[in-house]
């Protein structure tokens, strides 16, 4: 099997350059390049697309963006020249700023703890794809269509994917803007389905709450403290001795009782669960593996074995569907516990001592399915994304009314189908806080709309100050999670002072009473395929000024997130985007009016955002009283959208949602606001509405109304 693959790579000694060999263009736009050698059996069926690329048309001869292809040094190559004045953006999961022109990343998912600013451009999940937004606003995206070892470079006039495996297709989607970009990519690659609402609320974790008494006094400190939150998260010190699919006798010896108590508090339960699987017989999940001869084998055609936290483990081979299949059966008992979500870690694979920190390359693979047995090399990096998918398939075959959640660490370009992702082992500091910025941002339009960092940092110890700043900021973010390392200084939002902790409260309070306006945000991700965290420079494409902005963010399409640190921001132009102070929206609020560390919001000239009273869960969260925020264009007109449904199982599919078109004009000083369902056929009860007429940083509020519309006059 290593001789197959080296036997390959020294074949390409020379360099040669070849134009693509077949190249046709779909009917929308896009075109897929095949070098002379792409032998079809070393990459497909490709795991980023949903469905493959139909043939259509030869390529028009004015087509722009098109690859050469060439081999040297035993690598195979696509380089692509660029128009001058084209940004750059992509390139998956790295540190560093966000416009990505002069990088280098390496795709080879890694174990990467306490990755900083240099070492952060090859970490635990690979994205072969670019985005380039041109000086006119017009973009295209490149897609190198294969899993193998490979790096990007990108220079200003020149985009070069170079591979360690076989010779690889590309493709390229042109496209007028980059909005229609990612729904062009979505087109391709499939969208995320609509997540469980809890998982958009705030999720308190570290390594690891344990024993399970421990868990219930985090449970009930938040609960006394009133700080929103929607989950606790189960690390691995809740197994027996680290096995997977298992329960510490000891510590949680009774984990239905414990997530019985959690739910009474409006709590949901993740566990955590790794790839490895320990090597021990009588254990069930390695007895089963090891009678379907399931594990993924060495060279020599032997299970492989390598050290995780159990110690000797064996690895599923998630490429063979039987496998896949097997895998999803042990999440039916587990779930029945009561576990909401599952944590799928380590899945890079990561093999402690193994060769960069992993499997061999020469490791074997059977796949099925129309996927063809092969090397590590060739599956390193969908361990991860096939894992997940096994897990989804899992989840769902548990609790087929629910949706499922997995949060993934390893994945790539098209992972997204199956689970969400976080940033891996950060640090616990400033420098990292302010790149969680740019790398969050960078992972959403890399097609990963449901992702963020550890707040607070990971590795080494945060201070409180740190802390309150990371949240003031996390809270805007996809996925707001609070983490940190086994040994570390607590982090919990109460863990440091009073200030701190009033911080965090007010912080994660603006994330709740914005939750309709999030979920909202979430379910344009599930269809058009745009970040639910955005880069300014998606408010105006054309605006040259913003392209480079990575300190201040989109929130959806309508606000605009300026952390305190952030100076000299960009801002957009068509008018002022006018600050919102959500701190008057009500009394029960425990936010002071301001403090050092909340971030600055303004909302769009021209949009109407639905804001939720406070809650102290999604579960409470309700949309029968919204407070609807408005900021009128020139024209003195607004418009805005609102998405509801159960908030969780599939009934929305079959019709049961709520999409209203929020629509504000202004005539006479007289302020009106309709709420106007218009797609949908879930009746929302009578509601009562209130108006924010946001006007030079102030904000008039109307009165209570009931129905779907609200009236007021406005002063001066
Ligand atoms: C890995 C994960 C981290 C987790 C730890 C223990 O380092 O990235 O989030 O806490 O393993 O499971």
């Amino acid at each position: 099997m290593t001789l197959r693959v080296s036997m390959f790579l020294s074949s390409l000694a020379i360099t040669q350059w070849v134009m693509a060999q077949a190249s046709f263009v779909t009917d929308d736009r896009v075109a897929v390049f095949y070098p002379a050698q792409y032998d079809a059996s070393l990459h497909q069926p490709s795991p980023i697309f949903e469905r493959e690329p139909a043939a259509i048309n030869p390529l028009p001869s004015d087509w722009q963006v098109r690859p050469k292809f060439s081999e040297h040094d035993g690598k195979t190559v696509a380089t692509i020249n660029i128009e001058e004045g084209t940004d750059l953006y992509g390139t998956g999961e790295v540190t560093g700023p966000l416009r990505r022109n002069g990088r280098t990343v390496g795709l080879w998912n890694i174990d990467t703890p306490a990755y900083g600013v240099d070492n952060g451009t090859h970490l635990y999940q690979s994205h072969p794809w670019v985005m380039g937004v041109r000086k006119d606003g017009s973009a295209f995206g490149i897609i190198a269509d294969n899993t193998w070892k490979q790096s990007i470079k990108t220079a200003d006039r020149e985009v070069t994917f170079e591979s360690e495996g076989p010779a690889f297709r590309v493709v390229v989607i042109e496209r007028n803007d980059p909005k229609e970009l990612m729904q062009a990519l979505v087109d391709l690659t499939g969208t995320m389905e609509l997540p469980p609402l809890w998982s958009l609320g705030y999720q308190q974790c570290r390594f690891s709450y344990h024993p399970d008494t421990r868990v219930k006094e985090i449970a009930d400190t938040l609960r006394y403290h009133k700080i929103p939150t929607d989950v606790i998260w189960m690390d691995i010190h809740y197994m027996d001795s680290y096995k997977i699919f298992t329960f510490h006798p000891q510590e949680f010896p009774n984990p239905k009782e414990l997530n019985d108590y959690l739910h009474q508090k409006n709590l949901k339960a993740v566990y955590m669960i790794d790839p490895g699987v320990k090597v021990e017989p009588g254990y069930f999940v390695d007895d089963q593996g090891t009678a379907g001869d399931f594990w993924v084998k060495d060279k020599d055609g032997k299970p492989f074995v390598g050290n995780v936290w159990p110690g000797p483990c064996h690895f599923p081979d998630f490429t063979r569907p039987e496998v896949r299949t097997w895998w999803a059966t042990l999440y039916k008992d587990y779930m029945a516990t009561g576990i909401d979500g599952v944590w799928n870690d380590m899945n890079e694979p990561s093999v402690f001592g193994g060769p960069d920190g992993t499997m061999p390359v020469d490791n074997w693979h059977k796949g099925g399915d129309g996927v063809a047995a092969g090397p590590h090399a060739r599956f390193h990096n969908v361990f991860g994304l096939n894992m997940v998918r096994a897990s989804r398939q899992g989840l769902l075959l548990a609790n087929p009314q629910k949706r499922p959640f997995i949060l993934s660490r390893s994945n790539f370009l098209g992972g997204h189908r199956y689970a969400a992702t976080w940033t891996g082992d950060n640090l616990s500091s400033v420098e990292q806080m302010k790149l969680s910025v740019p790398m969050t941002l960078t992972l959403g339009l890399s097609g990963q709309p449901f992702n963020g960092p550890d707040i607070g940092g990971f590795c080494e110890s945060a201070t409180g100050d740190l802390v309150a700043q990371w949240t003031a900021m996390g809270v805007f973010f996809p996925f707001v999670r609070n983490h940190t390392i086994d040994g570390s200084v607590n982090q919990e939002p109460w863990a440091f002072t009073p200030e701190v902790l009033n911080a965090c409260r007010t912080a994660i309070e603006r994330r709740y009473i914005l939750m309709p306006y999030i979920y909202t945000a979430f379910r344009e991700a599930s269809v058009d395929g745009m970040p639910v965290m955005r880069p300014l420079f998606m408010a105006d494409a054309k605006d040259l000024s913003l392209r480079g902005e990575d300190q201040a963010f989109l929130l959806g399409g309508d606000l605009m997130i300026t952390p305190r640190w952030a100076e000299n921001v960009a801002q957009p132009n068509g008018g002022t985007w006018q600050i919102v102070d959500l701190s008057t929206l009500n009394s029960k609020l425990s936010t002071p009016k301001s403090d050092k560390y909340q971030a600055e919001l303004r909302q769009r000239p021209g949009s109407v955002i639905p804001v939720a009273n406070l809650a102290q869960s999604t579960t409470e969260m309700t949309t029968d009283s919204l407070t609807l925020f408005v900021c009128l264009d020139a024209e003195a007109k607004a418009q805005g959208q609102l998405y509801e449904d159960e908030g969780d199982g599939f009934s929305y599919r079959e019709g049961n949602y709520a999409l209203s078109t929020l629509k504000a004009s202004l005539d006479k000083k007289i302020l009106t606001v309709s709420v106007c369902q218009t797609e949908g056929t879930m009746s929302k009860p009578e509601r009562s509405l209130r108006i924010a007429y946001v006007k030079n940083g102030k904000v008039q509020y109307s009165a209570w109304q009931k129905g779907n519309q609200a009236s007021m006059k406005v002063k001066k």
